[in-house]
């Protein structure tokens, strides 16, 4: 990774980094003091101010946190077992063994409630490892709230008798909510649907899905806050006299919804056709530019034998590193098992396309040839 004229967030990130570990690619980088969620106009900024509007106005906003976090921030704090997938490296973005880009922004909960804030709503960029799609981007948005109660304070002033009937308050109180600040991102009638989740740091769970033009759309995830997480944040004898709820909700699948935007990668162009198109809070229906021609290049290989020598993620991610934003699509078309040698192979087909100018032929064959030679490389493949 380069240096270059890095901003605070890069600088932090590239003092802590273990190279051994590391597997942050300088496309993603390059995103971690963009901060679209404070950027003027644009759509992921609108978005969260439309939510911040929809709060209760006591709620403290909280939008300027960095996302480099600790491990036992991300996960141990809100009980992650040591062995789960969004662990792993082929999920999660490590800059050393005990610090990564966070990948929600639940990661500040117990944090939060240690700095003695007990009603607030968190922004902020997440990172994840995932496949390349119009729909899918490593850099995304969420909100993060959390409400907090003192219990004897509510049963007097609700008349609730019993735990059963403050759990039963509470679930109610934390739906109402959230129903209004969806119901106000939203325009129009709106119908919508609970249903059971789980996430290891709220009990019981619910995920809320909205009826948007036809299809059900999860918008977000909450629940009663576990015992154990009030125990870290608030400890134990401040723990055992109080409840509460949280939630994360997704900014981005919101704003291309609302704004009609059809690729999240629209959000990071540099493109001043996009750009011009925001300069207020209105919900403005997005008007597609005219797109540059796309270049199509396939490449397959035979994998690694082994379990875990490759992960398919290893690969969309190599093909960004490599391609960055002018990579549109990664689709794996064929995999094959070899009937003798049991070996698979696996061919994938990549869009070259840039949103700023026609590429020439010459320029995505020389992307397509790093590709191959870095695939042998990096992922101990066999080329077909
Ligand atoms: N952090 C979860 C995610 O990224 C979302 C979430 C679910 C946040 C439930 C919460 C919660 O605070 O209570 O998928």
């Amino acid at each position: 990774m380069e240096s270059g004229a890095a901003g605070p967030v890069a600088q932090e990130v590239l003092a802590a980094v273990d190279k051994s570990v590391c597997n942050i690619p300088d496309n993603v980088l390059a995103k971690v003091d963009a901060k679209l969620h404070n950027a003027g106009f644009h759509p992921i900024a609108t978005i969260k101010e439309r939510i911040v509007a929809a709060l209760p106005a006591e709620t403290v906003v909280v939008d300027a946190l960095s996302p480099v976090v600790s491990t036992a921030a991300n996960f141990d704090s809100l009980g992650f077992p040591a062995d789960h997938v969004s662990r792993s490296k082929s999920d999660t973005y490590y800059i050393n063994s005990e610090t990564v880009l966070r990948t929600h922004t639940s990661a500040h909960q117990v944090e939060l409630m240690r700095a003695g804030h007990r009603q607030y709503a968190v922004f902020g960029d997440v990172y994840r490892r995932d496949e390349i799609d119009a729909s899918h981007y490593p850099v995304f948005h969420q909100a993060e709230g959390v409400q907090l109660f003192d219990k004897e304070q509510l049963a007097a002033t609700h008349d609730l008798g019993s735990e059963a009937a403050i759990g039963a308050w509470l679930e109610a109180d934390l739906k109402g909510s959230l129903l209004k600040v969806v119901e106000s991102v939203f325009p129009g009638e709106l119908e919508v649907r609970w249903n059971e989740d789980y996430f290891p740091f709220t009990h019981p769970s619910w995920e809320l899905e909205v009826l948007y033009n036809d299809a059900w759309l999860e918008t977000l995830g909450c629940g009663i806050i576990h015992p154990d997480v009030l125990t870290r944040g608030l400890g134990a004898d401040a723990a055992k006299r109080s409840v509460g709820w949280a939630y994360g909700l997704g900014l981005d699948r919101l704003a291309m919804i609302l704004f009609n935007i059809p690729d999240v990668r629209l959000f990071w162009s540099t493109d001043e056709r996009f750009h011009n198109q925001f300069t207020s809070r209105e919900l403005v229906q997005f008007k597609p530019y005219s797109k540059y021609p796309p270049s199509y290049r396939d490449v397959s290989f035979w994998l690694p034998a082994g379990d875990g020598a490759y992960h398919v993620n290893d690969f969309y991610e190599l093909a960004r590193t490599i391609g960055g934003d002018l990579i549109e699509d990664v689709a794996l078309i064929d995999e094959f098992t070899h009937p003798k040698t049991g070996l698979v192979s696996h061919c994938f087909r990549i869009n070259y396309r840039s949103h700023d100018e026609t590429l020439t032929n010459e320029f995505v064959d020389s992307l397509q040839h790093k590709l191959r030679i870095a695939v042998v490389a990096d992922l101990g493949v066999e080329l077909r």
